[in-house]
């Protein structure tokens, strides 16, 4: 397997999306007539998963009467750094200009965040995301997708004495690219058939995580940011965690991760992006006005 499969993904959704909920009813101890809001992703990402997802949510909205909460699922990863900056008690002056990177398998994103509810891209990759680079060059070293923890185990043991390009790093702009980094480790493949996989995974790695955090602080300085985040799947990749952290504190900047297990996607950060959401107090769409958009934009 190389990916997802967009027809047994949404297969996989519709068998399993009742019995999931079910059973976060059954952990979290609650019964369905207690709870206020549905909270759903309505974008981005694959639309026939998004299809089960918004359908079942209307279904459930129906026949208990709870109103939907519409969700972007990279609101989601932007807002999952959040419980770190309660937990350390900080007061959202003390953190705010915020720049948030969002490193996923579909999106690599910098967002400016001036307090909670405003923010603005700016910028993002103009082709592969990080998540998506690394699971290709997973696949091009035969490794089982998804490829990020495959890729990030056995560069610890990589000791390479060649680099890979850094692409678009010292570009004016907050873009990214990926796609070229993947063709180059093929070059590499290529070149040198009998290249150890650690040393690739290494070099790659190294490349992927120089390019995000020159990006990352550039941009914190030109906007004079407090603070920086780091959310996405690629955010449990320990390199880019513990380097991201260390250049955050040399450059007095404090600096918020979600725990590993929050990173990749999870139903948690949905319900906090919902009930920022409903703190903002907009008005609720109604049932018919809720659509599935694989493009969303944050
Ligand atoms: O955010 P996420 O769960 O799903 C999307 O919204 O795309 O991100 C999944 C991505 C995959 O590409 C996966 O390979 C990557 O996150 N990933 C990692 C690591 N763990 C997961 N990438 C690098 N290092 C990791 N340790
Ligand atoms: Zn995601």
């Amino acid at each position: 397997m190389g990916g997802v499969v967009p027809e047994a993904a949404a297969r996989a959704h519709v068998k399993n999306i009742l019995p999931v909920t079910q059973k976060a009813l059954v952990d979290a101890k609650i019964q369905l007539e207690k709870i206020d809001y549905i909270a759903i992703t309505h974008g981005p990402g694959l639309i026939p998963s998004l299809i089960v997802g918004v359908e079942f949510a209307k279904a459930l909205a129906l026949a208990t009467g709870k109103p939907i909460i519409p969700v972007n699922h990279m609101a989601g990863h932007l807002y999952s750094p959040l419980p770190q900056i309660k937990k350390q008690e900080l007061k959202l002056k003390a953190v705010f200009p915020q720049i948030a990177l969002i490193v996923s398998g579909g999106h690599t994103m910098l967002v400016l965040m001036t307090d909670l509810f405003n923010y603005k891209v700016l910028g993002q990759t103009v082709d592969d995301a990080a998540g998506e680079a690394f699971d290709k060059v997973a696949k091009l070293l035969q490794l089982p997708y998804p490829g990020g923890p495959e890729v990030s185990k056995l560069a610890e043991q990589g000791q390479p004495e060649f680099a890979f390009p850094r692409p678009m790093m010292h570009t004016k702009d907050y873009n990214f690219s990926f796609a070229g980094l993947k063709t180059a480790v093929l070059y590499h493949l290529r070149d040198h058939p009998n290249s150890s996989k650690a040393d690739i995974c290494k070099a790659f790695q190294d490349a992927v995580i120089d390019v995000l955090i020159a990006k990352t602080l550039r941009a914190a300085e030109k906007y004079q940011a407090k603070s920086v985040s780091l959310s996405g799947g690629v955010a449990a990749n320990i390199q880019l965690r513990a380097q991201l952290a260390e250049q955050c504190r040399q450059n007095k900047l404090l600096f918020f991760v979600p725990a590993k297990s929050l990173t990749t996607d999870n139903a948690e950060m949905i319900g906090l992006a919902a009930c920022i959401n409903l703190s903002q107090k907009v008005k609720l769409p109604k049932l018919a006005q809720i659509k599935a958009d694989p493009n969303l934009q944050l």
